[in-house]
């Protein structure tokens, strides 16, 4: 791998960085997103990416090459004057068309040798996209073939060009894992997740997590990763908040043939709007009604343009939201506007160990927005960190600051559990959360309890509640005394009545 990309602010798993792209002579700023074109079907003009914020776009160098024509125009004149685009240009191979069609008539080396041909700055070599639930034979086969391809491609000479190393294995996040290992092992340079597009047409944004995460923990925390196919913005603060740094679109493009508008929470069809809810030029200066009275070619354009608008608004939205510290706030709006990204934000929770590994260790104010807070990475890690602190006797765990006849009293504050009192101001401790706590808050906070006396046998605790539910209060070990406030007056431990 070559230094090409620097991180600059981090938030769970996502990050804001810079990826020099040294063939464009660029720096792409990421998360970044890269339209798709179709060299013989454009849509938007590429030349008008960069209105939208485009820094980068994807092409198939495959389709070119087949063309003859285009091919020699891409040869002489090189891909950007052909397409009218000035920044940096990524191809892919006629991967994606092995996995339409079975075949494909090139090979890694030779379609490696004509993207350096026709000027990509991103080349990308054939691997194969395992579809998902095949069995575990055939996804560690392809693997193998696609790891010999990406080993092959170390030795073809591609000049400056950065290369793609895909990570493929299906649906076995451990195959990912060995997958983006060995990846990271070779000299390519960024790493994209593989045949994750018939996951995304399904909406199966739980096994997308589980496939990013996989790959995530082969990889080293330097590599820039790109999600192949990903182009709807509902799921852009997800897969970001998983790590992923470049996303491509043919969905603003293909989803405006079919008159569907891309919202965050989802996809809208034309005939159903009566208002445009988005603030984009297209949607400001037109009417639902005036854009389904255009002839085909204006209207798709019109809607790429929003799709197009909608996306790129998306993503910096999600940078901000780095920066801020407020990733994982977004990333669960947007999972509560969608059942499947609901799915996908509780996979990522399932890896909250995994993802906290790299969150700051401060950041913005936690809100707890719903029961899926409670099993946010900066829950866990406080749990975690109990284990480093040293309460001493009998040690009062009260929600309030009522202390009568004990060595120490700490505060409790659900989702997180315990906590010594001066650290009343320290993140996260500073959460904002409801005044109606749900079940599951509880419960994480009974985990920490169970964390702390587990982690500190030589003290003792009580643990004095207000009402918590039974099933949280199962989580508490017996060694733990119980006081339920509402019903008793806590005085002191000798008094105390179970
Ligand atoms: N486009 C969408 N998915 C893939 C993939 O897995 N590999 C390549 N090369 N291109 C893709
Ligand atoms: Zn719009």
């Amino acid at each position: 791998m070559r230094d090409v990309f620097e991180i600059r602010a981090q938030d769970a798993g996502g990050r804001v960085g810079d990826l020099h792209v040294p063939r464009a002579g660029v720096t792409v700023e990421t998360p970044a997103l890269l339209p798709v074109v179709n060299p013989n079907v454009i849509t938007v003009d590429p030349a008008r990416f960069a209105e939208f914020g485009a820094q980068m776009l994807i092409t198939n160098s495959y389709i070119i090459k087949r063309d003859e024509a285009l091919a020699s125009r891409a040869r002489e004149e090189g891909l950007h004057d052909l397409l009218g685009f000035d920044g940096a240009i990524m191809t892919d191979s006629g991967s994606f068309q092995l996995s339409e069609y079975g075949e494909i008539d090139t090979d890694t080396e030779e379609i490696l040798r004509f993207q350096r041909d026709i000027g990509s700055d991103v080349g990308t070599p054939v691997d194969i996209p395992t579809p998902p639930d095949v069995d575990r034979e055939r996804a560690e086969e392809e693997l193998r073939t696609t790891q010999e391809r990406l080993e092959l491609a170390e030795t073809v000479d591609v000049g400056d060009m950065l290369v793609n190393a895909p990570v493929q294995g299906s649906t076995y996040p451990d195959l990912r894992e060995e997958a983006g290992e060995h990846a990271y092992g070779t000299d390519l340079d960024v790493f994209p997740v593989g045949a994750a597009v018939p996951m995304m047409n399904d909406y199966r944004y739980d096994d997308v997590a589980r496939a990013v995460a996989g790959a995530k923990r082969g990889l080293g925390s330097d590599a820039p990763v790109h999600l192949f196919g990903a182009g709807h913005p509902m799921m852009f603060a997800l897969a970001v908040a998983l790590g992923c740094d470049l996303f491509d679109s043919a969905a603003y493009a293909l989803y405006a043939r079919d008159d569907r508008y891309l919202t965050v929470h989802g996809t809208e069809q034309l005939s159903d709007l009566r208002h445009f809810p988005c603030a984009c030029p297209i949607c400001t200066e037109h009417t639902p009604e005036e854009v389904r009275r255009m002839p085909d070619a204006a209207r798709e354009e019109l809607l790429a343009e929003h799709n197009l608008h909608v996306s790129f608004t998306e993503l910096r939205r999600v940078k901000q939201a780095i920066r801020d510290g407020d990733l994982l706030e977004l990333v669960e709006a947007r999972a509560h506007a969608h059942p499947r990204t609901l799915d996908g934000y509780r996979a990522f929770l399932d890896h909250a160990r995994q993802y906290g590994a790299s969150d700051p260790a401060s950041k913005d104010t936690f809100f707890y927005a719903s029961a899926e807070s409670a099993r946010r990475p900066e829950v866990l890690r406080h749990r975690e960190r109990l284990e480093r602190l040293s309460p001493e006797g009998h040690v009062l765990l009260t929600e309030g600051p009522r202390h009568d006849g004990f060595d120490e009293c700490w505060y409790v504050k659900p989702p997180f559990g315990p906590y010594p009192r001066d650290l009343s101001e320290v993140y996260p401790l500073t959460a904002e959360t409801p005044t109606n706590m749900d079940r599951e808050g509880y419960e994480a906070a009974a985990k920490g309890v169970a964390r702390l006396a587990g982690e500190h046998s030589d003290a003792d605790f009580t643990l004095a509640h207000e009402s918590w539910p039974a099933d949280a209060l199962d989580y508490v070990p017996p060694r733990v005394a119980t006081v339920d406030l509402a019903e008793d007056l806590l005085t002191g431990p000798e008094e105390q009545t179970e």
